[in-house]
């Protein structure tokens, strides 16, 4: 029978390792000069997400949309979105917001991660394990004592990521389509 302690241990470890893995890397927050390159990640994502019904369904104008979505987050206070590059080639990104749970709670405030991505090439290199150190530092700076995001069912390589990320599945999103709208 495993040592459970033990177990957890290796596993805080993983999680507390930063961006050493990959030597070139950096990870800072993103600036207006690169919001083209955080646009095109964006398109990209949603290409990628096509099979999630949330996303299923890309704007015609999604382009256009990206990069004003992109250029009014950027402006935004109270979030943040970190990138990751090598020189000035942009390989991954992870947006974090504050969030407020209800005032019924402790610990109420957290930050809402989402728009998760690392290129094809760049990936299983600890470049999304090196985004989420940077958002638990954020987080840590901003006195929030949590992170949540959403993942989709079918999304077996995002889930397993998030989750050797220290992340747990807490709840299940229910969709519906409404008849005759
Ligand atoms: C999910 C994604 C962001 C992971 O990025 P990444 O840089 O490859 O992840 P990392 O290399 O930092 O891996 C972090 C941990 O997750 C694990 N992991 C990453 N991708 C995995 C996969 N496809 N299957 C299983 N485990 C995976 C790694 O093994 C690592 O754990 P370990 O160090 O304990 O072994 C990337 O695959 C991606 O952009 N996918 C498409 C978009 C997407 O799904 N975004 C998330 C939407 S919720």
């Amino acid at each position: 029978m495993p040592d459970e302690s033990r177990v957890h241990d290796a596993k805080a470890a993983r999680r507390g390792r930063a961006a050493d893995a990959v030597p070139s890397l950096t990870v800072r927050r993103a600036v207006p000069a690169d919001l083209e390159q955080v646009a095109a990640m964006r398109l990209a994502l949603l290409q990628e997400e096509a099979d999630n019904p949330l996303f299923a369904n890309p704007h015609p104008g999604a382009a256009g949309r990206a990069l004003r979505l992109t250029r009014r987050q950027l402006a935004t206070p109270g979030q943040v979105f970190f990138v990751a590059a090598h020189g000035d080639r942009l390989v991954g990104m992870l947006r974090c917001r504050a969030a407020r749970r209800t005032p019924l709670v402790v610990d109420a405030h957290q930050a809402v991660v989402t728009t998760a991505y690392v290129v094809p090439s760049g990936r299983r290199r600890g470049v999304l394990r090196a985004l989420v150190h940077a958002a638990e530092q954020w987080c840590r700076a901003n006195g929030l004592a949590g992170m949540r995001l959403q993942c989709a069912l079918g999304n077996a390589g995002g889930r397993s990521a998030w989750e050797s990320l220290g992340f747990e599945p807490a709840e299940v999103l229910y969709i519906r389509a409404v008849a005759g709208a």
